[in-house]
């Protein structure tokens, strides 16, 4: 079964807890939540005091996608806003086995993301310590680009290097996935799945939801 978690940047951050609940109400697992710093992505979002805010109303998984510089200066202030799972890039961290330890000693789950461009050599020796990886299928920065087909093989490479190995973790996607794309990602290996612009621009975001799931099957 896949998990959907729809990705809060094509939100109404004028009415944010409207929207959520929106996405909660129609069955959405994880909501995804792009924190982005103006420095290692060239757009800048949201931070622990929305999370912090939105927490107190919301039962879904909360799962931050941390596009910044020095994403260990902020970990614990994540954690603090109610945060379940964390995902840094891979880019972003100059000691990414130390990162990930600092995340899982508050007991909540890690994830390690990979642009379009990094190889998965890059968290070999390091996968085993995480719960998730979040294989981008654009470059992070912004919603509503268009999917990167090369990266269906580099889905299909982790998840064949993931079974070999006999590990359990999630691989997620992110960027440019619509009902029309998301059996391929599925088919690849993929079983959590990010949707920003597909869902929440849609005119009817129950009825997107389950076409997500009914595709993801097909
Ligand atoms: C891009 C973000 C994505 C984005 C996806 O940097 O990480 O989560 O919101 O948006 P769509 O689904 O519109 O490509
Ligand atoms: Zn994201």
């Amino acid at each position: 079964m896949i998990k959907l978690a729809p990705s809060i940047l094509s939100a109404n951050f004028a009415k944010l807890l409207e929207d959520v609940k929106k996405v909660e109400n129609a069955g959405c697992e994880y909501l995804h939540i792009d924190v982005m710093d103006g420095h290692f992505v060239p757009n800048i979002t949201l931070g622990p005091s929305v999370v912090k805010s939105l927490r107190k109303d919301v039962n879904m998984v909360f799962d931050a996608h941390l596009m910044i510089e020095n994403p260990d200066q902020y970990i614990k202030e994540f954690v603090d806003a109610g945060c379940d799972i964390i995902v840094v890039h891979q880019e972003a961290c100059r000691h990414l086995h130390r990162t990930i330890q600092n995340i899982k000693s508050y007991g909540i789950k890690v994830g390690v993301s990979l642009n379009p461009a990094t190889p998965i050599e890059t968290i070999k020796h390091i996968i085993r310590d995480v719960d998730m990886v979040l294989i981008m299928t654009v470059n992070p920065g912004f919603g509503g680009q268009s999917f990167i087909e090369s990266m269906i093989p580099k889905i299909e490479e982790l998840k064949i290097f993931i079974d070999s190995e006999g590990l359990n973790v999630d691989i997620q996607v992110d960027g440019g996935i619509k009902p029309d794309n998301v059996d391929k990602v599925v088919r690849a290996g993929a079983n959590v799945i990010v949707a920003g612009s597909a869902i929440f621009n849609s005119e009817d975001i129950k009825s997107t939801v389950d076409l997500f799931r009914k595709n993801a099957c097909a």
